[in-house]
């Protein structure tokens, strides 16, 4: 590996059917369990790993994200996820993210700066939205109006270019948010906002999203530091689904405006950003909390398929450190919304309550996790529930673009390209349509 350190050990595996065997290295990272490095098994035993889902394959060296899902950590760049949401800002988290350092004051007055003058988009991009019909999901324009990018900024697409690179980054960080509230004032049949450069990031989202052009808008401080918050929660988290998608799209050279739009459509699915969606759903539908121990009953139920949503996590396997900060900050919201008896909520935490003193739950680990309680906060500030995926790509996108310059910038990644454990039919020769039935019947 290029970066990593010298070899920390080795693992010697033995074939006991060629009575070949081949000595692997054992490298360490700063954190974390080691990784056997086995680029040379196949060359020496002839075997591939199988190991669907990846669940214990490293698939590239990262320095920005670590975390420790039996101990509930989270780090950006070495600093805990409690920190940040307490004590900075999304703007300073995604400096953090792209340059691997908090910013100093003038490196974050000119990073906001050049954010918030790229938060326009190509004044010809509103009319692409007239193509999708008003009801359209708000990531399917997502992941269309994303890829479309590349059509209009011609100029920030050559990847070997730093500069090309970090404008794109830019330009795709500040103008997410403007997409995402253009599809959301497409559905309501609402005149698009063009951002303020006066409002900070979260601010722009919710004037773009909630402003019209007939009265002035009032800004809710508390909701917009709400809001910043979510999407500091959300701005990255090493090698899930999305973030790896963005990695395999960009290990082909493709541009970074089609890899962030394969990230979006990697992050609808409901077991991953597309969850938030799915627990207002459940949540709804369990409708009041003396429902919830039939739900929970169905959750158990192997013959059944239905799956609590914002329960379990891929990784965390004692708690998820954003779901704890996120529960908090929805009280704070609905308390500063007035908002005294929300039975979403009394339901929420009735689930997490019957569910964390559950055998079934302990046994297998289960823990609210991070869209557990995020929709409870976006449906109190207004949004539709389509439109919670689509702000999490808002909070993702620097997470996918700081993974996607670590990976142009790493010379040891290749084309990404995983081998399979064949289960077909072998080779067999064409046989003529003339002749198939026969050939079918003589085979039996
Ligand atoms: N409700 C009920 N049972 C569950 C749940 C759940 N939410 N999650 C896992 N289980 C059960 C499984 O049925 C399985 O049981 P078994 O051992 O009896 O077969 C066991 O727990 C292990 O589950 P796996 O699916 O193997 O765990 P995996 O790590 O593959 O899945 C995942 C993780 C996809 C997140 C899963 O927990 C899930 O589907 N959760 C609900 C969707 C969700 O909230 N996704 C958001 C993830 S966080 C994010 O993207 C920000």
């Amino acid at each position: 590996m290029a970066d990593s350190k010298a070899p920390s050990g080795t693992v010697t595996i033995i074939d006991n059917t060629s009575n070949k065997q081949t000595t692997l290295p054992l490298v360490s990272g700063t954190a974390g369990p080691k990784v056997i490095d086995i680029r040379n098994l196949y060359k020496d035993l002839g075997y591939f790993t199988f190991d669907p889902g990846y669940t214990a394959t490293g698939s590239c060296q990262s320095k920005i994200t670590y975390i420790d899902g039996d101990e509930g950590v989270l780090l950006y760049r070495g600093y805990p996820i409690e920190q940040l949401a307490e004590h900075s800002d999304f703007m300073e988290v995604c400096y953090l993210l792209l340059f691997g350092d908090l910013p100093d004051k003038a490196q974050r007055d000119q990073f906001v700066h050049d954010i918030t003058y790229h938060t326009m988009v190509h004044d010809q991009l509103n009319r692409f939205y007239q193509g999708f019909r008003r009801d359209a999901h708000p990531m399917a324009v997502m992941c269309g109006v994303v890829g479309a990018l590349s059509a209009f900024y011609h100029d920030s697409t050559d990847i070997t270019d730093p500069l090309h690179r970090k404008v794109a980054s830019y330009r795709l960080i500040a103008k997410m948010p403007t997409i995402a509230a253009m599809a959301y004032k497409y559905a309501m049949g609402q005149p698009f906002m063009y951002p303020q450069n006066n409002l900070s990031y979260a601010e722009n989202f919710l004037y773009m999203s909630y402003a019209v052009p007939a009265e002035p808008y009032k800004m809710n401080k508390i909701l917009s530091k709400a809001l910043d918050k979510i999407f500091i929660l959300h701005a990255d988290h090493e090698q899930n689904a999305s973030a790896s998608t963005v990695r395999m799209s960009g290990s082909t050279g493709a541009n970074p405006f089609a890899c962030i739009a394969a990230g979006c459509a990697s992050l609808w699915g409901p077991s991953h950003g597309g969850a938030n969606e799915e627990v207002l759903k459940m949540l709804a539908e369990i409708g009041d909390k003396r429902n919830v121990g039939q739900w929970v009953k169905k959750a158990k139920d192997p013959s059944d398929p239905f799956r609590l949503f914002g329960f379990g996590h891929r990784v965390y396997k004692n708690f998820d450190p954003r779901a704890q900060v996120i529960q908090k900050t929805a009280h704070e919201v609905l308390g500063e919304l007035g908002i005294k008896h929300e039975p979403l909520l009394e339901v929420a935490m009735e689930l997490e309550r019957i569910a964390l003193v559950d055998d079934y739950f302990i046994k297998r680990r289960l823990y609210p996790n991070v869209d557990f309680y995020s929709g409870i906060i976006l449906k109190a500030m207004g949004f539709p529930t389509s439109m919670f995926t689509a702000l999490f790509a808002i909070g993702r996108t620097v997470g996918w673009v700081a993974q996607w310059n670590e990976l142009i910038e790493d010379p040891s990644q290749k084309i990404n390209r995983p081998r399979q454990l064949y289960t077909g039919v072998t080779k067999r020769d064409y046989v003529p349509v003339a002749k198939r039935k026969a050939a079918a019947k003589a085979a039996q």
